[in-house]
C-alpha cells in the first residue's frame, strides 16, 4: 500500500497550530500536535501563502471552531466511542487521555503515512486509537470495518466528519451518512459542509475562491458544496431522526463572541448535527 500525506489534512493541522502560535489566548482549541505529526521541523511552513497570518484568519477560525464543536459534542454526549471519518491529522485521541475509544477512518495512503509518523513518534496506543483505512468513494463499508476494529455497535457513538464532504461525491456522502445513521440509538453525527461560494459574505468570497483553486491544483478538487437545506436533506435522507444546522455564525457566538481580536469563523463551514433515534 502507498503512503502519502494528504496535503489538505496537513494544511488544516497547520492552521490549528497557527491559531495557538499567533492568536491571543484563550485559544478555541489547543492543538500543535498535528504539526508534530506532519514532521515540520523548521518555521518554513509559516511562509507558505496559505499560512498568511492576516489573510487566513477566517480559515483558521473555521477550522478550530469545527474541531472544538465536535470535541465538545464528545464530552457532552458521554459517549465512550468516537469515530472520526476523514481524520487527517486529528489529534483528539492523543490529547484526551480519558476512556473514550477512538476510531480514525481515512483514505488508505494518507492513513498509512500517519500510522508511520505516530509510530516514529512513539505515540500510537492501540488500546485507545484504532486506525481503519477506507476509501469512501470505493463503496467500502466503513462501519463494518470499524466494528471489526472493535467498535461496539450496540452502544451509542459520536461520529464526526470535518472538512471532508467537499472532497466527496454526493453519492459517497449519502452512503457514508447512511452507515452512521444505522448506529445505536443515541448516537450523534456531526459533519461540516461548505456552502456554494455565492452564498458566502462578499468579503469571504475571494478567500473561498482561492481555497477552491488551491484544492483543485493540489489534486483535491471540491466536488460537493452544499446549501444548508441540501445538507439537512442529505442527513434526513440517510435516515437520521433529529437533524439541525449549526451555522458559522452560531459557531462565532459560541466560541468567538468574547474575543477582541476580530477572529471569526463566519462565512466558513457550517455543521450538521444529526441524531439517531
Ligand atoms: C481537509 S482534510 C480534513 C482532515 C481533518 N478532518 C481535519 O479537520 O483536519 C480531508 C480529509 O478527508 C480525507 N478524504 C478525502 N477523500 C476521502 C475518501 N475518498 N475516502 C476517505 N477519506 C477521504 C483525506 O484523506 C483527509 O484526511
Amino acid at each position: 500500500m502507498g503512503k502519502e500525506a494528504d496535503s489538505t489534512a496537513v494544511r488544516t493541522a497547520m492552521w490549528r497550530a497557527l491559531h495557538v502560535l499567533i492568536d491571543e489566548p484563550p485559544h478555541v482549541l489547543e492543538d500543535t500536535l498535528g504539526l508534530r505529526i506532519a514532521g515540520v521541523d523548521d518555521d518554513g511552513w509559516r511562509k507558505r501563502p496559505d499560512m498568511d497570518p492576516e489573510r487566513t484568519r477566517p480559515n483558521r477560525s473555521s477550522i478550530v471552531a469545527r474541531a472544538r464543536a465536535a470535541e465538545d459534542m464528545v464530552s457532552s454526549s458521554g459517549a465512550r466511542q468516537y469515530v472520526i471519518l476523514g481524520a487527517g491529522l486529528d489529534t483528539f485521541a492523543l490529547r484526551h487521555k480519558g476512556t473514550v475509544r477512538v476510531f480514525e477512518v481515512d483514505a488508505p495512503a494518507a492513513q498509512a503515512w500517519k500510522r508511520e509518523r505516530l509510530d516514529e513518534l512513539g505515540v500510537l496506543d492501540p488500546g485507545r486509537l484504532r486506525l481503519v483505512p477506507v476509501d469512501f468513494e470505493a463503496g467500502e463499508p466503513w462501519l463494518d470495518k470499524v466494528v471489526a476494529a472493535g467498535l461496539d455497535p450496540a452502544i451509542p457513538a459520536v461520529v464526526s466528519m470535518l472538512g471532508v464532504t467537499m472532497y466527496l461525491t454526493r453519492e459517497a456522502i449519502s452512503a457514508t451518512l447512511r452507515a452512521a445513521a444505522s448506529l445505536a440509538a443515541g448516537s450523534v453525527m456531526v459533519f461540516s459542509y461548505s456552502r456554494p461560494v455565492e452564498m458566502a459574505p462578499p468579503e469571504i468570497r475571494p478567500i473561498l475562491e482561492g481555497a477552491a483553486k488551491g484544492a483543485a491544483a493540489s489534486g483535491h478538487p471540491w466536488l460537493s458544496l452544499l446549501a444548508p437545506d441540501d445538507a439537512v436533506a442529505l442527513a434526513r435522507g440517510a435516515g437520521f431522526g433529529d437533524v439541525h444546522v449549526v451555522t458559522s455564525a452560531d459557531l462565532h457566538d459560541r466560541y468567538f463572541a468574547d474575543r477582541h481580536d476580530g477572529l471569526s469563523p463566519v462565512g466558513g463551514e457550517d455543521l450538521v448535527i444529526a441524531g439517531v433515534r
